[in-house]
């Protein structure tokens, strides 16, 4: 995505890279290799959709999706594909690191408990499982941050990203020496770490290569999906709260000191501001849930549209006719931190219609999502202003169900594509178009539409989510082999 100084877009593209594989339930991995190759291609058609000079760009910010973990040997090669975000294999890893420095000690060095999701969990499982790979790992990189290493050469992250880690001291944003230590990971094979907005590397001759990008373009660090996302839509300063649905959907408050839950429920990272940082609840499977049903109940290899099952869904009354959908189909973080929760769909009988299911679908999902809400309330993280984002904003109807389930006003801003939008903001502020991300945010922030709560929904809402909130309780027996 390319933005000028006044933050309208001027060309963007995308390319798709490989799907994830999953070897094994539980498992999810991606090739690396595969991220570079996407990124060279749709810069060059962004530059050549926008009709615009390699000259005229004046700063790159990267952003992506966190806690991957990607291994490079002593000549920079990948050593085995990245174990990605949502791969949950590493419930052992996690079990171990907590006994081994205490829950609560855990929390204290790094603001979060140990989950499979986090990168560290993975080194451990790399380590425990794999040993002749591990003994080659010389560097371990984020995502985005083996896309910074192949279009600069330099082994740089962010603070937000290298919060999702669980390898950072995320009070005093920087590598944690504690945890390095309990946990026998030598510092050097982790990158430096700069704030969002600071720029911390040019572009190669490498990068130039593949992308087209001038030699010597400044880089700044980004931010990882979540804190970039939140800086694309204004969620700066506390009261400001953002709910995005793209595969995982996430609830994102903007702190000025790090607010932690002690019983971990949601993370509690760096902002991509300096002297910021950020709580969020995560859904694993929130717009996954919608691709889930889409891709796997069709019968002649042509799924229907996302337009045509929303459309089916709205002709069904809010609470869907007494169906419940909780989303665990990759396990859960908020609330439960439970990699083996199921997901379940209840209440079924014969009148219900597929619109019946999609509906109870979204609402899950938000319902989901509310969690986070109830445990901000909890602890007095103030919401003054919620906005949505990601692909599930595209949908009329599940903006409405949102407002709906949230009790809440929520707003959508105009540039759909949070992430890639919050990254181009950071470059602005490091190229120096702003003074500061807030001063970009405020000038360049605009917004589109406001859905508000409908009184007599909300009310059925409440007690729908009474209903929700019983049901992880109440089958969770159910699948503990
Ligand atoms: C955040 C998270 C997701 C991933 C993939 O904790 O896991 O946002 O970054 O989008």
């Amino acid at each position: 995505m390319v933005i000028d100084e006044q933050g309208t877009v001027i060309a963007s593209a995308t390319e798709e890279h490989e799907s994830f594989a999953s070897p094994q339930i539980g498992w999810a991995e991606q090739n690396p290799e595969d991220w570079w190759r996407a990124c060279g291609i749709s810069v060059q058609k962004a530059l050549a959709n926008g009709q615009i000079r390699p000259e005229q760009i004046a700063c790159v910010g990267l952003s992506g999706q966190m806690h991957g973990a990607v291994l490079l040997d002593a000549a920079d090669r990948v050593v085995r594909p990245a174990l990605i975000w949502c791969d949950v294999r590493t419930e052992r890893q996690c079990r171990m690191l907590t006994e081994k420095i205490g829950a609560d000690r855990l929390i204290q060095l790094t603001c979060n408990p140990a989950l499979p999701n986090f990168t560290l969990t993975k080194l451990l499982w790399v380590r425990d499982l794999e040993p002749e790979n591990w003994k080659r790992v010389r560097s371990v990189l984020l995502p985005k941050d083996y896309v910074r290493f192949r279009l600069t050469g330099e082994r740089a992250s962010d603070v937000a990203d290298a919060s999702g880690t669980l390898l950072l001291n995320v009070v005093k944003r920087k590598w944690s020496s504690e945890m390095l230590a309990a946990t026998e990971i030598d510092e050097r094979v982790l990158p430096k770490l700069c704030e969002s907005p600071d720029v911390c590397g040019q572009v190669s001759a490498e990068g130039s290569a593949a992308t087209t990008l001038k030699p010597g373009t400044p880089v700044v660090a980004g931010a990882g999906d979540q804190a970039a996302g939140a800086t694309g839509m204004g969620i700066v300063v506390p009261g400001e709260v953002s709910a995005t649905i793209g595969t995982s959907g996430v609830v994102f408050a903007a702190t000025d000191r790090p607010e932690v839950d002690p019983k971990g429920r949601l993370h509690t990272f760096c902002h991509a501001i300096p002297g910021r940082w950020h709580v969020m609840g995560v859904t694993q499977a929130a717009g996954l849930s919608l691709r889930w049903l889409r891709d796997t109940f069709h019968d002649d290899g042509h799924p229907p549209s996302y337009d045509e099952l929303t459309a089916e869904a709205a002709s069904v009354a809010p609470g869907s006719d007494g169906l419940l959908w909780t989303p665990y189909l990759m396990g859960e973080r908020t609330p439960h931190l439970d990699p083996n929760a199921r997901a379940a769909l209840l209440g079924l009988t014969a009148s219900h219609k597929r619109g019946h299911i999609v509906r109870a679908v979204l609402e899950g999902v938000a319902f989901s999502l509310r969690d986070a809400f109830t445990i901000f309330q909890e602890m007095d993280v103030p919401v003054r202003r919620v906005r949505l984002g990601g692909g599930g904003t595209r949908s009329a109807l599940w903006r409405q169900i949102q407002a709906d389930i949230y009790d809440q006003e929520v707003e959508i801003v105009e540039a759909e594509e949070g992430a890639a939008y919050g990254a181009a903001i950071l470059a602005g502020v490091g190229a120096g178009c702003w003074p500061s991300v807030d001063a970009a945010c405020e000038s360049v922030v605009r917004v589109r539409e406001r859905v508000a709560p409908r009184p007599d929904v909300v009310r059925k809402m409440n007690d729908r989510y009474a209903a929700y909130r019983r049901v992880y309780p109440a089958t969770r027996q159910i699948f503990i082999s």
